[in-house]
């Protein structure tokens, strides 16, 4: 039987590293620490998350600048104020069979060569039947808009038939246009649409 001999353990000789006396601080995390603190709060109060009155559809885009083209400037307007619709024509523009509300993404009634129709409908809304991409919806009427300021009615038409996201490419809608439309309907104020006594407007 052979036994093992315990020897003991050699002596360390090196020493454990430590840092020159002074050069140790606390200083760096305690300003990374503030740092991340004021990013939390930016992030915090800017972001947005889980507030009602920052999330919501259609702020994905900052405020205009100025010197940008009319067109873009009314496409960004109208993305803001495409809330007003996006409760019954949906976020993406889908529209919803259960509410029996049409699309307005790839809807023959936004992307005609003029808006004149898109214009009246938003101006007095429409009721009663009507056919969107094959689809006949009946029975839900629209909120009249007629006392939207021109130019917010303007940028949300805008924002509806140029919305690429949702295959819409049709051309932007003025104030101007709006006006008009606005006055010579006049006395149509107070009375929805219906698809058919639209047929005659281009
Ligand atoms: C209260 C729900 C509601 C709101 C809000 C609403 N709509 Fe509508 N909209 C409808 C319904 C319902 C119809 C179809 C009515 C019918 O059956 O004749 C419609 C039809 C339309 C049409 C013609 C059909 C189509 O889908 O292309 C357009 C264009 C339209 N809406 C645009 C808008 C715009 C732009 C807004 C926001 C300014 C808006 N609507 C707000 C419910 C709504």
């Amino acid at each position: 039987m052979s036994q093992k001999k315990n020897k003991p353990a050699p002596e360390r000789t090196d020493s454990e590293p430590t840092l020159a006396a002074g050069t140790s601080s606390a200083w760096p995390f305690v300003l990374l620490g503030v740092l991340l603190f004021g990013c939390f709060l930016h992030v915090e109060n800017s972001g947005g998350a889980f507030r009602a009155d920052v999330y919501q559809v259609g702020t994905k885009f900052p405020p205009p600048l100025p010197n940008e083209p009319e067109e873009v400037k009314l496409f960004k307007a109208g993305a803001n104020l495409y809330v007003a619709c996006a409760g019954c024509h949906q976020p993406n523009g889908s529209g919803s069979d259960s509410l029996n509300v049409p699309p307005l993404a790839g809807s023959e009634w936004v992307l005609r060569e003029k808006p004149d129709r898109m214009i009246r409908i938003m101006l007095d809304a429409i009721e009663g039947p009507i056919t969107v991409r094959g689809k006949t919806f009946d029975n839900a009427s629209m909120t009249p808009f007629r006392d939207m300021k021109d130019a917010d009615i303007a940028a949300i038409a805008t924002f509806v038939r140029g919305n690429k996201d949702w295959g819409n490419n049709a051309g932007h809608v003025t104030p101007a246009q709006v006006k008009a439309i606005k006055e010579a309907t006049a006395k149509n104020a107070g009375t929805r649409w219906r698809a058919t006594t639209l047929e005659p407007v281009p």
